[in-house]
């Protein structure tokens, strides 16, 4: 929280990751994972919005983490957090630099779609975040996120919506999240 603070990341961007930690700290309660790492992955995913709120931020906040000497694992979480990832030709359209953009390892999965599952700092089902980036022309992007979320879903043992109704729209936040709200 420190970090995100002190490169400039608005409250309303800490509030959004604090959040989006609690709902990964769920889902890694019964999917196995290196725990730490999705913790971390989850507080920085949105590093990069100190700098820009484009579909860019995500490859700013991987260059921002590896130029701080931060691990390559939590890096790659970050730059492939945006929906269910980016194909090559999401690549080539938004203009971002080459690489692989799709989530692929459980901790970059989780990462990814807990980020899904907040709109803002509340929780939402997935079809509420499925349905913007089909009004948004991102069908395919949709698409992807609707294989995520079965994906995952099934390794959980529980459709993932239904963390709306377990934690609340506004989950209780703890340590140094806790007095954001
Ligand atoms: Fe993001």
């Amino acid at each position: 929280m420190e970090l995100l603070k002190s490169v400039g990341c608005s409250k309303r961007v800490r509030l959004h990751c604090c959040t989006v930690r609690a709902v990964a700290e769920a889902v890694a309660e019964r999917i196995p994972c290196d725990r730490d790492l999705v913790f971390a992955g989850a507080l920085l995913h949105d590093i990069g919005r100190s700098a820009d709120h484009s579909i860019m931020h995500a490859y700013k906040g991987y260059r921002m983490l590896l130029d701080m000497g931060l691990p390559e694992e939590l890096a790659e979480i970050v730059r492939k957090h945006t929906g269910a990832g980016l194909d090559q030709k999401d690549v080539e359209e938004f203009g971002l630099p080459p690489g692989d953009y799709i989530p692929a390892t459980v901790e970059e999965k989780i990462v990814a779609h807990s980020d899904n599952l907040v709109s803002d700092s509340i929780l939402v089902d997935h079809t509420y975040s499925m349905e913007r980036l089909a009004l948004r022309g991102h069908a395919r992007g949709a698409a992807r996120m609707g294989l995520l979320h079965k994906e995952l879903s099934s390794a959980y043992g529980e459709d993932l919506d239904i963390l709306v109704d377990r934690l609340g729209t506004k989950p209780v936040l703890i340590g140094p999240c806790a007095g954001l709200r």
